[in-house]
């Protein structure tokens, strides 16, 4: 039997603490103005003190295997994409494994960024028609406001990035299953994943790290190397040429055209990004995901954040054709197509 793989369910869990624009302009030298013009944003999320990343996770594990009918025991396998665990090591999946009351499943912890999600899906599709797993949990959480360096200094990241996370449950059906009424049958595609570290030092966090010693020091924590370091002009100059780019290949690799698209999920990266895919795209407003406005950049969670409201607010329908679609650190970048 030929094996292929779906979404299940999909689920996202938000930290209820709302950080607007002026919110920030309390804290350091911005303001609302500055920060919606460059990038859209109007408020982000951050957790409260005691909550976690894999928190936030569990919390869009529940909602995601609720949706798909599945119980903690169910999953056979764990995804989970983060650039904020909650340790150096181990990482994020085991403690989301613990959390969620699972069995000894296996837990694999991707570190690809804002291309984390992207890059989950195609492994959990691979695994799936590969026949060695059946039920797979995919997660993208992030708790980026502990290590925002919310000060003068820090202010060109700082208004960026919030928290939050997405899941889906990702399943195996036959290949040749039967279509549900006129909609074609759910399933993943085919993906498109690309990594080029010439450009890893545009986007990077430096430390902690043990590429040079020490590992950590009070010296590097001063001087804001705990905290993201991005040349944001190399980043938006890549970004409008990969996006467009790789929607095109994966587009290309099922012969379809972006006029079959009925729903484009870009990683919430920045409004003006976004904005420039889609006009290049020649895709209209209401077939593109945006809203950084309200939770800024969640990098691996943005994407399925995004689906989760489009789903559940109706937007995307059963059979839809959908790119999910991403550029951030590495640089990497990386697109979907599914028929949700
Ligand atoms: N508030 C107010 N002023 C600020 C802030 C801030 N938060 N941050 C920087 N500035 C100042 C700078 O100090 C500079 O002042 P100066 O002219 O006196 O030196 C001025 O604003 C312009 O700074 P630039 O860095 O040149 O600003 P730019 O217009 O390039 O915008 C931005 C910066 C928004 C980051 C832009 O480069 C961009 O959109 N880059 C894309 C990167 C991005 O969106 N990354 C998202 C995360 S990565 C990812 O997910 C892929």
């Amino acid at each position: 039997m030929s094996l292929r793989a779906r979404l299940a369910g999909i689920g996202h869990h938000l930290p209820p603490r709302v950080v607007t624009n002026d919110d920030l302009a309390q804290l350091f030298d911005t303001s609302d103005a500055w920060i919606q013009e460059r990038t859209g944003i109007r408020e982000r999320r951050f957790v409260d003190e005691g909550t976690t990343c894999t928190d936030l996770a569990e919390a869009a594990s529940r909602q995601a295997m609720e949706h798909a009918g599945w119980e903690p025991e169910d999953v056979d396998f764990i995804l989970f994409a983060t650039l904020s665990p909650d340790l150096y090591f181990p990482g994020n999946g085991v403690f989301l494994q613990k959390q969620l009351g699972m069995g000894p499943v296996g837990a694999l912890d991707l570190r690809t960024q804002c291309t984390g999600f992207v890059y989950g899906l195609a492994t959990a599709d691979a695994y799936i028609r590969s026949g060695m797993y059946r039920r797979i949990l995919l997660v993208g959480a992030e708790v980026h406001s502990r290590g925002l360096r919310l000060t003068d200094e820090g202010r060109d990241t700082a208004v960026l990035f919030g928290d939050g996370a997405g899941a889906v449950c990702v399943e195996a059906v036959e290949a040749d299953a039967p279509a549900q009424g006129d909609r074609p049958s759910s399933q993943l595609l085919t993906h498109a994943l690309h990594g080029d570290g010439a450009n890893a030092l545009d986007l990077c966090l430096k430390k902690p790290g043990l590429g040079s010693f020490p590992f950590i020091s009070q010296e590097q924590i001063d001087a804001g190397d705990t905290a993201p370091s991005m040349n944001g002009r190399e980043v938006f100059k890549n970004a409008v040429r990969r996006f467009p780019e790789v929607i095109g290949e994966v587009l290309a690799d099922a012969s379809l055209a972006a006029d079959d698209l009925d729903f484009v999920v870009p990683h919430q990266a920045n409004a003006r990004i976004t904005e420039a895919v889609r006009s290049r795209m020649g895709l209209p407003e209401e077939k593109v995901a945006s809203n950084i406005h309200n939770y800024g950049n969640t990098t691996a969670a943005s994407i399925p954040i995004a689906l989760s409201e489009a789903v559940h607010d109706g937007r995307v329908q059963r059979g839809d054709l959908v790119c999910l679609a991403a550029f951030g650190a590495g640089f990497t970048w990386a697109a979907s197509l599914l028929r949700y």
